[in-house]
């Protein structure tokens, strides 16, 4: 059973702060995914060490090698932190950086070799990817979002839990949390679904939900919950149903 799990980086940053990680919660999602990391790929978002730097040079509109540059070294520093906090935490993680190994096609995964990843699980280690710049055929380069990788990845795996933690309780609509979203609901939401309250330059919690949809589209349910409070990583990696259900309209 493969699971992904992506925890954005509005949990492990202030993304209103250029390049400012939340340690405590960095340690708090460690110290709950190392209780249960077995089958496990983990993707965490760029939070403000991706947005700020892509906003401050343009991307990914302008191709621009030193926003590259330091937009990836960023992302890289907190992916650092990140397989620091598991490795203390008592996990086996191992750094995957898709500017490394990803191709773009009109901001769309082109290629991503998946079997190196696969094959870490196998092992035993746990594979920790980021949202990233990374090469695009037709426009030079551009950003791959957590949220893109946690749906091509889940679907190359064939992955059977799949679950995206963010600072929300779900997605929410007219003043609720939604138990479960499908295509057919878009038209009904509306304006509901935005960006972020923070610098994205991903699309917020719209982009997230239709990465997700794409997904449901091939045949993988996924939800989206609140990873800030206590003890949600493990219910989620569990299976449990939690925050938002993304499924495919019936
Ligand atoms: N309908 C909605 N329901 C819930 N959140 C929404 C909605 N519309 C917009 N949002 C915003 O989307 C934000 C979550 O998306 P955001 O991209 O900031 O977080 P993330 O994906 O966790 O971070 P990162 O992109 O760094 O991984 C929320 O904080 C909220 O401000
Ligand atoms: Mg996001």
């Amino acid at each position: 059973v493969v699971k992904v799990l992506k925890i954005g980086g509005s949990i492990l940053t202030d993304k209103t702060r250029a390049a400012c990680a939340r340690n405590d919660e960095i340690d708090r999602v460690a110290a709950e995914i190392a209780k249960s990391w077995k089958d496990l790929i983990f993707i965490h978002g760029a939070g403000s060490f991706g947005h700020v730097p892509a906003r401050k040079y343009g991307l990914p509109e302008v191709f621009d090698p030193a926003g590259l540059l330091e937009t990836h070294s960023c992302v890289v520093k907190l992916n650092g932190l990140v397989v620091d906090a598991l490795a203390k935490a008592g996990a086996y993680p191992m750094p995957v950086h898709p500017f490394s190994c990803t191709l773009l096609r009109d901001g769309r995964i082109e290629r991503l070799p998946v079997a190196p990843i696969a094959e870490m699980v196998r092992r035993g280690l746990l594979p920790v990817l980021h949202g990233d710049v990374a090469m695009d055929t037709s426009r030079g380069a551009g950003i791959v979002s957590g949220d893109q990788l946690l749906s091509y990845i889940a679907k190359a795996l064939k992955a059977e839990v799949v679950a995206s933690g963010t600072i929300e309780d779900g997605v929410m609509a007219k003043g609720r949390t939604l138990k479960e979203i499908t295509r057919d609901d878009l038209p009904a939401i509306g304006s509901d679904l935005g960006g972020s309250s923070g610098v994205d330059a991903t699309g917020g919690m719209k982009g997230k939900v239709l990465e997700l949809l794409d997904l449901a589209d091939d045949g993988i349910d996924s939800q989206i919950f609140n990873a800030s409070k206590d003890g949600m990583i493990i219910r989620a990696l569990s299976g449990e149903p939690l925050g938002t259900g993304v499924r495919r309209s019936r």
